[in-house]
């Protein structure tokens, strides 16, 4: 990945004081910032379509069990991970580009009691900073839409897992022709959104050396998880305190309805891939 490119992404993410905007919006939603459970953290931290649902049917998919090692690529604030975690016992080693991201992430699993079972690090998907055959799998979620060169991408997460093990992704891809409008929660402009269609990402995890399990769409999901939300937020005369649009910063109406304008077009869907090391 060009350097400049990922300096945009991180740039697009980065957000001061990141911690203590959640703590503010815990206690905001009457939560015991003292006394926090991983569940608490639940709305906020899980920076993709159809949040911590969406994760536990990602999960199922992925089929990973208690006790493997897992890489989590553009972990964000850490959501999946502590999902891995408390929900299927694994170990999750989560890496971002954006620093901010990186030192929220590493400060909620503290707070929740999951430092142990989590460990965060700023690095790039495209130079994984691990030893061959560090992981037992490896997943990634809404990150491949910042990534240009996915084929590379895939090619170092082969490298890191162990024989045999199982890449799983999630992320919105390119299903029909149309120009999306911008911004949308991954990107400003289209200069850091790299959308590739299901046939690209099976032939980049094909080239990369993984066979492939499995691909299921979930626009029907979406369209239904996004139509809740906003029903949520016009009985409620706006968003709640705590919700993922703090990620989202700034244009958070815009940003969503540009994704919701490309679901029901067709022109993207959220697309999650399942596939194995082939030896
Ligand atoms: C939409 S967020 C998703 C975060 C998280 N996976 C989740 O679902 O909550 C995309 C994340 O990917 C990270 N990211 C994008 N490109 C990356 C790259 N090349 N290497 C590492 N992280 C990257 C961003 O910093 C951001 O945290």
């Amino acid at each position: 990945m060009k350097q400049e490119t990922g300096a945009r992404v991180a740039r697009h993410y980065a957000q001061d004081h990141l911690e203590e905007t959640i703590l503010d919006a815990l206690a905001a939603a009457g939560k015991d910032t003292d006394r926090l459970t991983p569940n608490d953290l639940v709305a906020v931290e899980e920076f993709h379509t159809g949040g911590r649902e969406a994760t536990a049917d990602f999960a199922r998919q992925a089929g990973f069990v208690a006790g493997q090692h897992l890489l989590d690529i553009g972990c964000g604030i850490g959501g999946a991970a502590r999902y891995f975690a408390t929900a299927r016992g694994c170990r999750v080693t989560g890496i971002d580009l954006t620093e901010d991201y990186v030192r929220t992430a590493q400060a909620l699993s503290r707070r929740v009691g999951l430092g142990g079972m989590t460990t965060f690090r700023c690095a790039s998907a495209a130079s994984l900073p691990f030893a061959d055959a560090t992981f037992d799998g490896a997943y990634m979620i809404h990150v491949g839409m910042n990534v240009e060169d996915k084929r590379a991408l895939f090619v170092g997460v082969r490298r890191v897992l162990e024989p045999g093990g199982t890449f799983a992704l999630f992320d919105i891809m390119r299903t029909g022709d149309g120009e999306l409008s911008y911004p949308v929660p991954w990107a400003g402009n289209p200069e850091t959104s790299f959308l590739a269609s299901p046939a690209e990402y099976r032939q980049d995890l094909e080239a990369a050396g993984f066979e492939i399990v499995s691909q299921r769409d979930r626009s029907g999901f979406a369209g239904r998880f996004f139509a809740e939300a906003k029903a949520r937020a016009a009985a409620e005369g706006g968003p709640p305190p705590l919700g993922t649009h703090i990620l989202m910063k700034d244009n958070v109406a815009q940003k969503l309805s540009n994704v919701v304008t490309g679901l029901e077009s067709g022109m993207i869907a959220p697309v999650e891939l399942v596939a194995r090391m082939r030896y």
